[in-house]
């Protein structure tokens, strides 16, 4: 639904009467899904390890460096703080920051880069990695501007497989995440596989953010097997007309979904792609809540993601490469009143991806979540107006997300390229204030 309080900030009346009243003014995001960063200033703070590669992967990416003095206005700053270990090296880390922070251009990008303090040689190392988080996430709420701020980490020994990430966060698809903490390990040894075009099944697809993810994929040149309830099969079947795809109409908590589940994936040799995305609310307070509430709400969110997976990978019917990407909610991070039921269910897919990473690992699978927070569906705009206006204000971006912003994170951490990151959860929030 259109933000009208976006729009009259961005009017030239609206600019004066929201500054002249200390009112948010945010900023519209460029999600241009082929817009990438042209110009980066990639510095070092305290002599890293990571400048040449991060030199190599932008010149893959055809981003141009530029010198800092020479150059206000670039579209990214790159920082490689991985030889930052101790108070006095922080000082290198403000001098670049507080020297270039003002020349990033609007929609720009800054990527700190170290690796996770449980890595740190010494204590004084795991207290300036860990404190680099509260850094990464101040910048994101002072920065304003629709820049995105993330903190990446890679491992201390080995190359990290930044590709896909770099691409991703770089560009106009990763427009709404910010503040957050990506930890990207060295790509898996994987098998030569044969080129094919990639089978994706994406549950909840008909509408919202799995109609999205649906279309991201098609983009992508995929074939999207759009699953939803029987209801929905009229829906499903023009999409998938649309899309190039397939329709598979059948309710999740069936007692034979699994199974049919795997049968059709049986048909396409195997899916490539599993995004858990149907999702469903039933709020009440504990106190109010009837059994049917909370037993349906666990059904759909957690228990039919999890029979699905098992039976997918009893039959072996997730291909070698295979990506698994679950859709949790920010009210599973920070809990929210009448949704006992609901962040229950939501966390509980951020511990079974957590653990399933570890067990598919081996398969040369990858299981990953996202997060989201405001994103402007049917769902949302049935808010009330005042709880609706604060949900989308609440966040550094001061707007809403849409379902194509939660639909490029998927496709980011479904890449091919992205073997590097599993059993992590990415928030698409605009960095909100909740749970932060
Ligand atoms: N919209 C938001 O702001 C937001 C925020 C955080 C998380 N999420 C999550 O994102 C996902 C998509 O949300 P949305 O806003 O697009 O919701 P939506 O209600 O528009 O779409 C959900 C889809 O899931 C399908 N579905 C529900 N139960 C099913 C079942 N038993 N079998 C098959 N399909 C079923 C529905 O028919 C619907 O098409 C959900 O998991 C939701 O919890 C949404």
């Amino acid at each position: 639904m259109s933000d009208r309080y976006l729009a009259f900030a961005n009017s030239g009346l609206g600019h004066w009467l929201t500054g002249t009243l200390g009112m948010p003014q945010p900023v519209p995001i460029d999600r241009d899904p082929q817009r990438i960063a042209r110009t980066a200033l990639l510095a070092d703070a305290g002599g890293g390890r990571l400048l040449p590669q991060l030199t190599e992967e932008l010149r893959a990416l055809d981003v141009a460096l530029v010198d800092g003095g020479d150059m206000p206005g670039f579209d990214a700053l790159l920082v490689d703080a991985s030889g930052c270990r101790t108070v006095a090296d922080t000082d290198a880390l403000y001098r670049v920051l507080h020297g270039h922070i003002r020349a990033i251009a609007a929609n720009g990008r800054i990527l700190l880069l170290t690796t996770d303090p449980a890595e740190a040689p010494d204590a004084e190392a795991a207290a300036i990695w860990r404190g680099l988080e509260g850094l990464a996430r101040s910048l994101g709420k002072e920065a304003r501007r629709a820049i995105a701020v993330q903190l990446v980490h890679v491992p201390l020994s080995a190359p990290a497989a930044l590709s896909s990430s770099l691409a991703f966060l770089l560009s106009g698809r990763s427009a709404y995440v910010s503040g957050q903490v990506i930890r990207i390990g060295a790509a898996p040894l994987s098998l030569p596989e044969t080129p094919r075009q990639r089978v994706v099944l994406v549950t909840g697809a008909s509408r919202g953010i799995g109609a999205a993810i649906a279309s991201c994929f098609a983009r992508q040149g995929a074939h999207v097997v759009g699953l939803d309830v029987p209801a929905a099969e009229p829906v499903l079947r023009e999409q998938a007309a649309r899309l190039g795809g397939s329709a598979l109409a059948l309710d999740l908590t069936a007692e034979d979904a699994p199974a049919r589940i795997a049968e059709d994936a049986a048909t396409h040799g195997g899916y490539d792609v599993v995004v858990h995305n149907a999702g469903i609310t039933r709020d009440k307070t504990i106190a109010r809540m009837d059994p049917g509430r909370w037993d349906a709400v666990m059904a759909v969110n957690l228990a039919a993601p999890m029979r699905i997976t098992a039976a997918l990978l009893a039959a072996g019917q997730i291909r070698h490469g295979g990506r698994i990407v679950a859709v949790s909610s920010l009210s599973g991070i920070a809990g929210n009143m009448g949704q006992t039921n609901y962040a229950l269910s939501k966390a509980g897919v951020i511990g079974w991806v957590e653990r399933l990473a570890r067990d598919v690992a081996p398969l040369g699978i990858t299981a990953n979540a996202v997060a989201p927070g405001f994103i402007e569906t049917q769902m949302t705009a049935a808010i009330p107006f005042l709880i609706r206006e604060a949900g989308r204000r609440m966040n550094a971006m001061g707007q809403g997300g849409q379902p194509e912003d939660v639909a490029e994170a998927i496709a980011w951490l479904a890449d091919p390229a992205s073997g590097g990151i599993n059993g992590e959860v990415v928030r698409v929030c605009g960095q909100s204030l909740l749970g932060a």
